[in-house]
């Protein structure tokens, strides 16, 4: 049955698809709390909100703060339906480069932080016996890509810490729903040579609220992904090598 969510976490909101899901979200009625680390963003996004919300600078590196800050967000907003997790950075990178630092900044924030979040949210929404967690992966985590060693992997984990949670707490109730979006148009790509079936970030969040709603479990944004990514999965490897991907 599609839910309907009254008070919701979006960590990742002052920017790109977590922007458009506050505002969608809000525009529905639900309060939501608005997670990053700029400020200023985060305070104009609520002011447009039709619901208003409640800001919290955070840095999803910072791994320690994010039970008592999970706790707070919560007594704020009168309790906690749905948390939405879609801080990522995708650092550039040259196809031959080696870059072990930025390929740890993005471990951390694409995978640690959901997991120091997601972690949170399961243990409340497995007693409550209902909620939902979501995360932004990508159509990047389906093949290792040379341009992008650590964005594919770290969407990869994603993926597959999404399952496990979900096979930890659906049993309870809860819904963990994996996004799986193709090329969306926001900051994140801003300046990147034109990519197919681009989507923008109110189409990418409005696929991803209603697939919450519903509990979905893994879906493709655009669904032209699904079939394009059983495809390219198909590849063998020593094709797969020689494609410029
Ligand atoms: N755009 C695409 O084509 C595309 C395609 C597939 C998947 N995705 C995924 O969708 C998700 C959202 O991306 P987007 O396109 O909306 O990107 P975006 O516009 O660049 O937004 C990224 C968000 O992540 C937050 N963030 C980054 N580092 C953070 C940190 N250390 N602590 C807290 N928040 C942090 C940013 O907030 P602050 O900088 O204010 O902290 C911002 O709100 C990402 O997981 C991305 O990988 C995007």
């Amino acid at each position: 049955m599609a839910k309907t969510f009254k008070q919701a976490i979006v960590v990742g909101a002052s920017s790109g698809i977590g922007a458009e899901i506050a505002r969608q979200l809000a525009a529905t009625g639900c309060r939501v709390g608005l997670v990053a680390r700029r400020e200023e963003e985060l305070h104009a996004l609520n002011r447009s909100l039709a619901t208003p919300g409640k800001v919290f600078i955070h840095d999803v590196r910072q791994y320690d703060e994010v039970p008592a800050l999970f706790q707070q967000i919560c007594r704020e907003l009168g309790g906690l339906d749905a948390v939405f997790y879609t801080a990522g950075i995708l650092p550039r990178q040259e196809p031959e480069e080696f870059d072990f630092a930025l390929d740890k900044l993005t471990v951390e924030v694409n995978v640690l932080g959901l997991m120091a979040w997601g972690h949170e949210a399961a243990q409340r929404f497995k007693t409550q016996g209902e909620g939902a967690i979501i995360a932004i992966s990508s159509v990047a985590a389906d093949r290792g890509r040379r341009g992008m060693l650590s964005y594919a992997a770290s969407k990869a984990a994603t993926d597959s810490y999404m399952e496990s949670l979900r096979n930890r707490v659906g049993r309870y109730g809860v819904r963990v729903v994996t996004i799986k979006p193709g090329p969306v148009d926001t900051p994140m790509i801003a300046g990147m040579p034109n990519m197919p079936f681009m989507i923008s970030a109110g189409v990418a969040a409005q696929r991803t609220i209603t697939a919450a709603q519903h509990g979905a479990t893994t879906v493709y944004v655009p669904f032209i992904w699904r079939p394009i990514m059983g495809v390219i999965r198909l590849i063998p490897s020593f094709l797969f090598q020689k494609l410029n991907l």
